[in-house]
């Protein structure tokens, strides 16, 4: 059973569609052993809760600097002993220790196809607001392993969805979001707890 920790800041729909899909067994060999979230009274704690998933907030706001908040969540992560840490929605940047210590075990979703509207100050309703302005007729969602650059590890897998006439960024992102992000990532999950996938040569491969 592979165990998750899924990483939250706010509406929580990437968390619900892992939820549903482990619950109707499309995800298999799965566990979310906990869900932690930087924002407190955010709907991602109500969506666990309500799946009698384990959940807490760690706030930075809680902590006198930084460095004591990635203590605190590092601690928490591994109080949780998680084999994969998903992160659906999390906003914060990921100390580099956190990612030294998971290496290859930290996964991120990302509204756009990678690499196209990533990196620093593309998060969330942002990364469509951009597409948009640039007028790109086709977008999409990637989940990748997580590496110290922002964006840049190993991609798992991505899929397109158009852009239509009219288009507002809400109406995009939650296009991105139906079509995309809440087939890719428990997808990814399920390859990964089923053994389906290797990465060489710093890419994602399928296993013979
Ligand atoms: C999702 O669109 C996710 O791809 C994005 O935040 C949204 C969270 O929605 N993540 C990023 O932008 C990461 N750079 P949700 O809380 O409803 O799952």
């Amino acid at each position: 059973m592979l165990r998750i920790v899924v990483l939250v800041s706010g509406g929580g729909t990437n968390l619900q569609a892992i939820i549903d899909k482990v619950a109707d067994g499309s995800v298999e060999n799965t566990q979310i052993v906990g869900v932690i979230s930087n924002n407190p009274g955010v709907k991602s704690i109500e969506r666990a809760e309500k799946a009698g998933i384990p959940a807490c907030v760690i706030s930075p706001k809680s902590y006198g600097d930084r460095e004591q908040f990635h203590e605190a969540l590092l601690s928490q992560i591994e109080a949780y002993a998680p084999d994969l840490i998903v992160l659906a929605g999390f906003l914060v940047k990921i100390p580099a220790e956190m990612i030294r210590r998971y290496e290859g075990r930290i996964i991120n979703i990302h509204p756009s196809l990678i690499p196209s509207f990533c990196g620093v100050g593309y998060y969330g309703l942002k990364v469509h607001e951009k597409a948009l302005e640039r007028g790109v007729k086709l977008t999409g969602a990637t989940v990748h392993f997580v590496t110290e650059g922002m964006d840049e590890g190993p991609i798992i897998a991505q899929k397109a969805v158009e852009v239509l006439e009219g288009d507002t960024p809400e109406i995009l992102q939650r296009r991105v979001m139906e079509q995309a992000e809440w087939v890719i990532l428990p997808q990814a999950i399920c390859d990964i707890a089923c053994g389906r996938i290797e990465v060489r040569d710093g890419k994602v491969c399928r296993k013979a």
